[in-house]
């Protein structure tokens, strides 16, 4: 079965490919020779997910999905959230998102944070949304190299790497976006039976 995932980042394609190998065939915009960047106009990232997947359930009428992803900050109630790739301005910036954050942070004793992400699916016209959250800290400093985005000041719970000192594997195993891929793969591979 295709899946057309409404992304032009061919990372996040080939990741949940792995997932689903065998059993879908993942597409993106890029096969579709789409190179739009869908405006992430949303106040949530339910919203977000769902305005892209029907961008391209829309334009297009084809089995797909989206995702949307925020580091949720308690002490910032829920900030970056929804606004995470494009905290500190406009073109996003990971190394400015990053001091932004600890600026933000720099007086506070909660450093209780989760990144969140939500899939949106749409098969045979259905919508239904999927999930994934992992808890953990935000860190006065960066640790690490690997990664992205807000990895190297994110300590998950039970953990003392950030997800910048974890082994790719390792993080995917425990995060966000592995999580709600898990679960969005274990609904389509039920269903098809
Ligand atoms: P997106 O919705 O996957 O594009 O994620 C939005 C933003 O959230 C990214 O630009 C990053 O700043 C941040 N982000 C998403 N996932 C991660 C992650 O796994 N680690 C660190 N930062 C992330």
């Amino acid at each position: 079965m295709k899946l057309y995932f409404a992304t032009n980042n061919l990372h996040k394609v080939a990741e949940v490919q792995k997932i689903l190998i065998g059993d879908f065939e993942i597409l993106s915009l890029k096969d579709l020779g789409n190179t739009i960047e869908i405006p992430e106009t949303g106040d949530t990232l339910e919203e977000n997910s769902r305005l892209k997947v029907r961008y391209l359930y829309d334009t297009y009428g084809l089995d797909c999905f989206a995702d949307d992803t925020g580091l949720e900050v308690e002490a910032l109630s829920g900030a970056p959230g929804v606004h995470s790739a494009r905290y500190a301005g406009t073109p996003g910036d990971d190394r400015k998102n990053v001091d932004m954050l600890l600026e933000n942070l720099k007086n506070a004793a909660d450093r209780n944070a989760r990144f969140r992400t939500v899939i949106t699916l749409i098969t045979d016209g259905r919508e239904k949304q999927f999930e994934g959250v992992v808890n953990g800290k935000i860190i006065n400093e960066r640790r690490g190299n690997s990664g992205f985005g807000y990895d190297p000041v994110f300590v998950p719970n039970g953990y003392v790497t950030t997800f910048a000192e974890m082994a790719e594997e390792e993080k995917n195993r425990i995060s966000h976006r592995g999580i709600s891929i898990r679960k969005f793969a274990d609904f389509l591979l039920s269903s098809k039976k």
